[in-house]
């Protein structure tokens, strides 16, 4: 009985090899392997009658059939590879492929709405010959401050609410900040070159705000500043008109009103005539009927800010401005809280 089971496992053996050798895709292997190893399969069975035997030969056979499967499982194994390697086409796979179907769409990713707008403003001020800096968010008040002719105790503190940084040097003094603005890039350049400077900063800046639909406690501004000799306040209005265009088309036309910010003298405001209702809405939503829609604060850069960073100031002068791009992408696309920008909302986001 023993000698002849073990017979017919070599026998069994042999042939299965045999076999798998012709085998030439992954379902034949599979036919196989259920044939041979299966629950059913003809080694398994023979395995199981095992226990008709005497202890003795249960243990010889026994083990002969364990090595009979695992060459089996061996073989198995290394012709799948040699198939895989081979690259030999599946037919039963392809049989599986739907041709027909239309393909997986490949999410791609895109510009926040922000940085779009920021490129665009950059832009704009680059082709006029105006270089790109970027600066610290988190800042010095000598330089968010002091430098800008608003010492401490100056009422126009009051213009930036500020988020302090609780940091107290060893005067008992809490002298850093978040940047309220990107303005200490001004003095912070100049301190580092003579003229002629001409940059834009665009940056994030940080206000201690209460948010609502126009106000946000972090956004972006880009400043402005060229210094030189000879520069005048029609540069000033030359380049931003330059500016207003580029960004809101050409038959834009500005105003600028007289406005108060420190680190200028004489400060100023300025609008665009209205694109959406020129001038004809007395209840239009953007320019609330006046006809007119403020863009940025500038100003030619006072002398104290040009002498605090050494320069003299008989020789040069220069102008300043500042601008936030949220405001702008919010006229340019009609967006009416500025709170859509940062809640990472797909669907507003998708829309650029
Ligand atoms: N820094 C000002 C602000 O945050 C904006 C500004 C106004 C910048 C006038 C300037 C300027 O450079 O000349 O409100």
């Amino acid at each position: 009985m023993s000698q002849s089971t073990a017979q017919s496992i070599e026998g069994l053996t042999q042939t299965a090899l045999t076999e798998l050798l012709q085998l030439e895709n992954a379902e034949a292997l599979e036919q196989w392997r259920v044939h041979y190893l299966g629950r059913r399969g003809e080694l398994t069975t023979i395995l199981r009658g095992l226990s008709q035997l005497d202890l003795e030969q249960r243990r010889e056979v026994g083990a002969l059939g364990n090595r009979a499967k695992a060459t089996l499982e061996e073989g198995l194994e290394r012709r799948g590879q040699e198939i895989s390697e081979a690259g030999l086409v599946q037919v039963a796979d392809l049989e599986r492929i739907d041709v027909t179907l239309p393909g997986r769409p490949i999410t791609t990713g895109r510009l926040h709405p922000t940085t779009q707008v920021l490129r665009e403003i950059t832009d704009a001020f680059v082709a006029m010959g105006f270089s790109i800096v970027e600066g610290p968010e988190v800042e010095w008040d000598h330089y968010n401050f002091e430098m800008l002719n608003i010492p401490q105790g100056h009422p126009a503190r009051d213009m930036w609410n500020t988020l302090w940084v609780d940091y107290v040097n060893e005067e008992g003094q809490r002298p850093m900040l978040l940047r309220t603005h990107t303005s200490p890039m001004q003095a912070r350049v100049m301190e580092s070159m003579e003229p002629p400077v001409r940059l834009v900063v665009p940056g994030k800046v940080y206000r201690y705000e209460a948010t609502d639909a126009t106000h946000e406690w972090h956004f972006h501004q880009v400043e402005g500043l060229a210094v030189d000799e000879g520069i005048t306040f029609a540069d000033l209005k030359g380049t931003l008109y330059e500016f207003a265009r580029q960004i809101f088309g050409a038959r834009r036309q500005v105003r600028f009103r007289c406005d108060y910010f420190p680190f200028v003298e004489p400060g100023v405001d300025m609008s665009i005539d209205c694109f959406s209702c020129e001038g004809t809405d007395s209840g239009c939503r953007i320019c609330r009927g006046s006809g007119w829609i403020e863009i940025l604060g500038a100003g030619m850069v006072h002398p104290y800010v040009l002498r605090a960073v050494g320069y003299d100031t008989e020789k040069y002068t220069g102008f300043a401005f500042g601008l936030g791009p949220e405001r702008i992408a919010m006229l340019k696309y009609g967006i009416d809280d500025i709170r859509h920008f940062y809640s990472n909302d797909l669907r507003f986001l998708r829309q650029f």
